[in-house]
């Protein structure tokens, strides 16, 4: 009797977990980070944030410093999207007022988890990293010029590598340069000159917007390698391409860059490289239509024979 109605039991225990798979699994659907890291978000995730002040007994509002306010949706399409912010920062975060002295703890860099990665090898960290230490940027700001610095710990995704997209990868690198060469705050972090103005320095490309939309600023001021899908070492700005022909020839430096990916992969369908930037006939000035050859050469027909017609009258005349 006793061991019958254990059965009984145990069957209908069964019965009420198999008849709620759905909220069992509901459960599991919101991942475990995501959750921990909404009491961070719950202040740093809005321009304002309230806490129980205790010396004064009551409920108080702030307002939150906007650079260290993060939207959760981009954190959450990052590359890192499956962390705790407290995987990079102190766990005592977790405590409210934050200890002044977790200012001073060192920030976990790119190296630090990816260098000697085998997982990440297809990246090449230690060649971007190699580059990276040669270019402008680190070698004139050394250790304050970080890979965060374009790379930003709450929002950074990968693009080029898997984009179907190509004018958004070109937009969203760009907007990583112009996150600086844009930003007056943001260049004065690291240096006191005074930042030129993108707009004035490329004065000589005509038609720039045309030519920021369908270019990287990586394309003109990086040098390319093979190992390396993105060019980390930016040079000097006297080495920066400036001639036309190394973009608007058949042997463009775009195919070892900008669509290096798309080369590698051989996802390059018909009509996806644009025929006219690729073909030697594409000289500024030519024209690039089919149509517009074929009446230039009905009229240069037409001139011929009018030049011949008048030339016969001319010498039947004599
Ligand atoms: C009750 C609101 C609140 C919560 C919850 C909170 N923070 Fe903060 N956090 C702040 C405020 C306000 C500042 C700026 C002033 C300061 O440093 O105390 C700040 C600053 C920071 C800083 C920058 C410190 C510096 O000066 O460089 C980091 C990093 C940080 N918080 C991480 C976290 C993490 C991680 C969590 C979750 C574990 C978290 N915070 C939860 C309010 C909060
Ligand atoms: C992959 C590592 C990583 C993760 C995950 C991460 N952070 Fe950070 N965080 C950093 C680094 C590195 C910096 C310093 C950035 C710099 O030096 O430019 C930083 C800076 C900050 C700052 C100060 C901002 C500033 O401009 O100085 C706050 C606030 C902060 N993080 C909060 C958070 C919160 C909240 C989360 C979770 C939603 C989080 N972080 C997740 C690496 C991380
Ligand atoms: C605290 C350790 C840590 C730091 C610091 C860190 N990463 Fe990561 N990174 C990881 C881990 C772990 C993953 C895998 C996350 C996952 O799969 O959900 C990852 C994922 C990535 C990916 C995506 C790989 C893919 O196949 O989608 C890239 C790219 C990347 N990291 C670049 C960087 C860069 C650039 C930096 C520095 C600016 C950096 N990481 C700093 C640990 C780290
Ligand atoms: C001056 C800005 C800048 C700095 C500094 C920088 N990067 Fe990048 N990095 C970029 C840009 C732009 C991309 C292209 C992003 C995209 O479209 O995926 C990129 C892409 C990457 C990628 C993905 C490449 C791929 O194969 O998909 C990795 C990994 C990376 N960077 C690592 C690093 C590391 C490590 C450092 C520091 C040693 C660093 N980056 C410093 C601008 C920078
Ligand atoms: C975090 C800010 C920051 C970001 C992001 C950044 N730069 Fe810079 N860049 C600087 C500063 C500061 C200088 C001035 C360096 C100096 O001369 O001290 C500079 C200088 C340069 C120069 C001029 C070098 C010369 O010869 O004077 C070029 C070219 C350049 N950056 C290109 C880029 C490109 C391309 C990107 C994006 C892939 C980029 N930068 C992203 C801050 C930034
Ligand atoms: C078509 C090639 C090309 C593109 C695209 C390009 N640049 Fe340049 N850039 C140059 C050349 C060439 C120079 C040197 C100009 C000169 O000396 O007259 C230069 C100069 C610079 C300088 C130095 C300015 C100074 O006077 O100190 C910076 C910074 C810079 N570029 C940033 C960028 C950024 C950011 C982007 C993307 C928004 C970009 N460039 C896109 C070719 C390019
Ligand atoms: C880094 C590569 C690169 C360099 C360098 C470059 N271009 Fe371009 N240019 C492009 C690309 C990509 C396009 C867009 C192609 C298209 O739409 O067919 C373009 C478009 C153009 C267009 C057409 C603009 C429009 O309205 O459609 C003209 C004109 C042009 N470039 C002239 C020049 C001249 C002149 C120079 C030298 C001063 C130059 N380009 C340097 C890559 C480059």
């Amino acid at each position: 009797m006793k061991t019958g109605f254990r059965k009984i039991i145990l069957l209908a225990t069964g019965l009420l977990l198999l008849s709620f798979p759905a909220l069992s699994q509901d459960d599991k659907e919101i991942p475990a980070n995501v959750i921990q890291n909404q009491k961070c978000f719950k202040c740093h995730g809005d321009k304002f944030y309230s806490f129980f002040n205790e010396s004064q007994g009551k409920q108080v509002k702030e307002r939150m410093n906007p650079y260290f306010v993060f939207d959760s949706a981009t954190f959450y399409v990052s590359n890192h999207k499956s962390f705790v912010c407290t995987d990079c920062h102190s766990s005592d975060y977790e405590n409210f007022p934050h200890n002044g002295n977790l200012r001073m703890e060192a920030k976990f860099q790119c190296m630090d988890c990816h260098g000697g990665d085998e997982t990440y090898a297809k990246f090449n960290f230690e060649g971007i990293d190699n580059e990276f230490h040669q270019s402008v940027h680190s070698s004139r700001h050394d250790e304050s010029f970080t890979c965060w610095m374009c790379h930003n710990p709450h929002s950074y995704k990968i693009s080029a590598r898997n984009t179907e997209n190509l004018s958004q990868t070109i937009a969203y690198d760009n907007a990583i340069c112009l996150n600086c060469h844009a930003d007056i705050d943001n260049y004065q972090m690291l240096t006191e000159k005074e930042n030129p103005n993108v707009l004035v320095t490329h004065d000589w490309l005509p038609n720039q917007k045309a030519h920021f939309a369908n270019v990287r600023c990586i394309e003109c001021h990086t040098q390319n390698n093979d190992s390396i899908l993105v060019a980390h070492l930016i040079l000097p700005k006297e080495q920066a391409v400036k001639k036309c022909v190394q973009c608007h020839q058949s042997n463009s430096i775009l195919m070892a860059s900008l669509y290096k990916y798309q080369v590698l992969e051989k996802r390059n369908k018909a009509g996806f490289l644009n025929a006219s930037l690729m073909n030697d006939s594409y000289v500024i000035g030519a024209n690039r239509n089919i149509y517009l050859n074929i009446i230039s050469l009905v009229m240069f027909g037409f001139v011929i024979l009018g030049i011949t017609v008048h030339s016969i009258i001319r010498i039947l005349k004599k």
